[in-house]
């Protein structure tokens, strides 16, 4: 298929400026290149426009909530269109409440064309927080959550009557940062959470054999890539670090065997801040585990 590069030049949702100079940093780092030279036919649609930043305190445990509504509406618009022209869509983010955006809108094409979903979140954190439990108010901590219906209704019902998705079409990878109430919450839902605990006991191979688990032709697989998931050490360029992430191995591997599926339909690649990275490192490393998400591979041709 061709793929679509869609900016999403937000900070929206986080607790950090500077994710909002993301979509910049990957094509500065040379993502529409990286998959032309593996044969992909790419078109880069620019980036959307949407709210400024105006930087303000929580309301009701929300921070920014219309501009956040009004950017995951673009989002999902775009991301939807891009479907309906049998692209497969790349979100670059931007901050991780495009998720909600983006995943609608994935959802919603998946319904309609009678598509099962799978939805691989790679992540350091859950971002499965409310209002009532949020300690910061940033949207980008919400996203699974508003995605599995609880949220506020702007966000919940982007595309249709909430839910958009059910927990069961999730697996979370990479998790070591789960908030106090969140842990409830996703106890309660059912999430299915491959966290660094159980990658170190069991291995990263058997996690993603795991996470794969009943993926079938029929099955549009979606990646949404925090790069906060990469261990800090890698990739230092994000506003939210958390130590002990998958190392540079550990993570080819997650995208190598992602790639072999020949699945994926489409992708978000989100949290990455130029402002706190070193001359672009942590986006040029996101660049290099994108050509393996996209079947780049040390032996075999094409
Ligand atoms: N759990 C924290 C919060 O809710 C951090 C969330 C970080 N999320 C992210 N997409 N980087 O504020
Ligand atoms: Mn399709
Ligand atoms: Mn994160
Ligand atoms: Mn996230």
């Amino acid at each position: 298929p061709k793929i679509a590069l869609i900016g999403v030049p937000t900070d929206i949702g986080a607790g950090h400026r500077g994710a909002s100079m993301g979509p910049e940093a990957l094509r500065v780092a040379g993502i529409a290149d990286a998959l032309r030279a593996r044969g992909l036919d790419v078109r880069d649609y620019g980036n959307l426009q949407g709210p400024v930043n105006p930087w303000q305190p929580p309301t009701g445990g929300y921070r920014h909530l219309p501009e956040v509504v009004e950017w995951n509406r673009l989002t999902m618009d775009a991301v939807y269109a891009s479907l309906g022209r049998g692209e497969l869509p790349v979100v670059l983010g931007g901050d991780h409440c495009l998720g909600i955006g983006s995943i609608t809108a994935v959802a919603r094409h998946c319904r309609e064309t009678g598509k099962k979903l799978r939805i691989l979140w790679l992540d350091a954190h859950a971002d499965f927080n409310t209002s009532e439990v949020t300690p910061s108010g940033n949207v980008h901590g919400m996203p699974v959550a508003c995605l599995c219906g609880l949220g506020p209704e702007a966000l919940t019902t982007l595309g249709g009557p909430a839910p958009a998705i059910l927990p069961e079409q999730v697996r979370q990878i990479g998790i070591r940062s789960v908030d106090l109430g969140e842990k409830r919450l996703v106890h309660q839902y059912g999430l299915d959470i491959y966290d660094m605990r159980y990658i170190d006991e069991v291995g990263m191979k058997r996690s993603i054999e795991e996470a794969l688990e009943g993926v079938d032709a029929d099955t549009h697989v979606h990646v949404s890539f925090d790069v906060d998931f990469l261990d800090p050490a890698i990739a230092p360029g994000v506003g939210t670090t958390v130590p002990g992430g998958p190392n540079y191995r550990e993570a080819q591997l997650v995208m190598e065997m992602i790639a072999d599926t020949g699945l994926l339909a489409s992708l978000d690649i989100v949290e990455l801040n130029p402002a706190f990275d070193e001359h672009n490192r942590t986006g040029a490393l996101a660049v290099d585990l994108v050509e393996s998400l996209f079947g780049k591979s040390t032996l075999m041709r094409a």
